[in-house]
Order: structure tokens, then C-alpha cells, then sequence
């Protein structure tokens, strides 16, 4: 059997794999060690419930603090109704579950060397040195609608286009929620980061599917990098693997029903000349599979990224390079996921 025509989690399933291949081992160094999440620190939690009234005032300060001091947090009482979570969650798995041949109908195809953009994906089949995250994806833009390419979207179960247009309008409330509490907390005009990438941004969908792994202790589901976008939202089953880096150490984040994990990424950092950090993660695996959702805002490639001006006094200056957004993903990737936070265009 050729690797390169099945996905890792065709190969697990079909038991194939006893052992972890070389091209999925990462060095020891990146390796999950044992203390790593048995540190009792968690992750903020904030309760958006009453946000338009009386208590704004002390979310956009634990917005503040947890975007300072974290880069992460959860949020609760966000408004997507929690059936419609569920929802998503369970046909995201039916999708997964379905054959291989049905998979692959939307299978993400490569042009040239470029890495599959958009569909169904396999890990085996990508470039050598990408390879060895140990998961399947399944990668949708999903906003604007202009931009849908619906060929690429499942079409098992029947309702699975139903569900993904109504959860992105869903979560895109709530993105847009989240980016006027964080203006306020930056003391910006509360539409400032909205009118920033108004007609200008993206939402795009990728399905992390681990499949279940023999070695759980040397590789990775996803290897420690930054989001380069503006803000990720974490839909994860039940399932931890989560790690976010706080202060040197490793936090295994844990999933609560109804709860997102939002990620203030690269954009945010950049937008706010360091004050907020995007912060390093990454997901161990383990014998039990997992699926989680990230749902990213991205601006558009012609988006013009760097320091707000506001936020500059006569004494800051910018610490970041203004750059066109597929510029500074270029120099994301060149760099590599683990320099992602030093190759940004820092002066
Ligand atoms: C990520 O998108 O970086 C991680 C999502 C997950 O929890 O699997
Ligand atoms: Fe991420």
C-alpha cells in the first residue's frame, strides 16, 4: 500500500501503524515530558453574560489581563446556542468516520509545491518536513460567502452545509463581540479592530482530526507554533490535548462543554505594538482520537498590518514592521513555526 494515497487516520484504523514512522517523530526536546500540564495554573475564564450592561466595565479588564498575561482564555455564556455546538461537533465526526473513498471526494488538492489550501487532507502526502504532525485536517473558507467553494464541503451528513453556515455566522457575532471588548480594553473607539478589517478579513475553518496514536510520547498532533491570524476560536471534543506555553511551562488546557478557547494571535500582537501577546501551543495526542474546530480570522492578503498609530505615544515606537498581510505570512513560514514569534518583522 502506498502511503501517499491514504490518510494517517485510514492507516491507524486499518491497523498499519504499531509504531510511529520517522517522519513523524519530533526531537526530544518538543516531546510532551511528564510534568508538562500538572501545573494547576488555568487558563482565564470570562463569562460574557450582560457584556452590553453593567458588566462590560470588569470583562474588558479580565479581557486585558488575560490578553496580557496569557494570550488565551475561555469564554462562557458567549451566546452560541450550545445545541448548535454540539451540532457541528457531532457531524464533524461523522464526517471523519466516514470511508476513506467518501473522504476523498473533497480531497484538497496540491498545485505545484504548494501545500493543499482547501478540502479534505492527509498529512502523509505533504511536502517532506511538514509532515510530521500527527493528524488528518479538513481545512473550509467559510466567510464571506462570496468566497465558499462549496465542492470542497462535505456533503455527508446532508444537513453538514446547514450546520457550517449557521455556526459561522454564529462564532463571526461572537468574533466580532470579542474584537469590540478588546478595542475598548486598548482604549481604541469599541469598532476600531472591526472597521480595521472591515472588508478585509476572512473566516476559515480548520478540522484538526488526531487519530488515535501507538507512541503518544514522540511525535506531536501539532507541533508548538503562533496563529499568524487575528483570533482563533477552539471548538475541542472532550478529549484534552491542548498545551498553551504560559511562563516557561506547558498548560494542558481543559475542555469544558459550551466553552470556547480563544487565541489572541500573531495579528492582535502586532496591531497592538506588543502590549497583547500571541502566545505559543501546540496538542499532544494520545490513544484516544480527537477532533477539535479552530475557526480563524484572517485578514485578507492585501491587508495592511502593523502598529496602530492611537496607540503609539511620542515615546513608543513601533516595535513591528507595517507589511502587507501575505508578506508577513511569508516570512511566518520561511521562518518556521518555531521562530514564528522573532520572524514577524520586528525592527
Ligand atoms: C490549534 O488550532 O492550534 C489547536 C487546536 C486544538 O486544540 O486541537
Ligand atoms: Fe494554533
Amino acid at each position: 500500500m502506498s502511503n501517499a494515497r491514504v490518510t494517517l487516520q485510514e492507516l491507524v484504523e486499518n491497523g498499519h501503524l504499531n509504531t510511529v514512522p520517522d517522519d513523524f517523530l519530533v526531537s526530544e526536546e518538543d516531546r510532551v515530558k511528564l510534568e508538562d500540564g500538572s501545573c494547576s495554573l488555568e487558563l482565564p475564564v470570562i463569562d460574557m453574560a450582560g457584556i452590553e450592561g453593567e458588566r462590560r466595565g470588569l470583562v474588558v479588564q479580565q479581557i486585558r489581563s488575560a490578553c496580557k498575561e496569557w494570550g488565551f482564555f475561555q469564554v462562557k455564556d458567549h451566546g452560541v446556542p450550545l445545541s448548535l455546538m454540539k451540532k457541528m461537533q457531532q457531524e464533524l465526526r461523522q464526517f471523519f468516520d466516514l470511508s476513506y473513498e467518501e473522504k476523498s471526494k473533497i480531497r484538497a488538492k496540491t498545485v505545484g509545491d504548494s501545500l493543499p489550501d482547501e478540502g479534505y487532507s492527509d498529512r502523509m502526502s505533504h511536502k517532506e518536513g511538514r509532515s510530521s504532525n500527527w493528524s488528518d485536517k479538513l481545512r473550509l473558507y467559510t466567510l464571506p460567502v462570496s468566497g465558499r467553494r462549496y465542492e470542497l464541503w462535505p456533503t455527508h451528513p446532508p444537513s453538514f452545509r446547514e450546520t457550517v453556515e449557521a455556526y459561522a455566522e454564529e462564532t463571526d457575532k461572537l468574533m466580532r463581540r470579542i474584537l469590540e471588548l478588546i478595542s475598548d480594553s486598548l482604549e481604541l473607539e469599541t469598532s476600531h479592530l472591526n472597521d480595521y478589517f472591515s472588508g478585509k478579513y476572512q473566516q476559515v475553518y480548520q478540522v484538526n482530526y488526531y487519530p488515535s496514536c501507538p507512541q503518544p510520547d514522540v511525535t506531536m498532533g501539532l507541533r508548538k507554533h503562533s496563529d499568524n491570524n487575528v483570533l482563533t476560536l477552539v471548538l475541542q471534543d472532550g478529549n484534552p490535548g491542548l498545551q498553551v506555553r504560559k511562563d516557561g511551562q506547558w498548560i494542558t488546557v481543559k475542555p469544558v462543554e459550551g466553552w470556547f478557547v480563544v487565541n489572541v494571535a500573531d495579528q492582535i500582537e502586532l496591531l497592538s505594538n506588543g502590549r497583547y501577546r500571541s502566545v505559543e501551543h501546540r496538542v499532544f495526542v494520545s490513544s484516544k482520537p480527537r477532533i477539535s474546530l479552530a475557526t480563524f480570522h484572517a485578514p485578507t492578503n492585501d491587508t495592511v498590518v502593523g502598529p496602530i498609530p492611537e496607540l503609539l505615544g511620542p515615546k513608543e515606537r513601533p516595535r513591528y514592521k507595517a507589511c502587507l498581510f501575505s508578506e508577513f505570512k511569508e516570512s511566518f513560514y520561511y521562518a518556521g513555526w518555531a521562530k514564528a514569534l522573532t520572524g514577524k518583522g520586528h525592527l
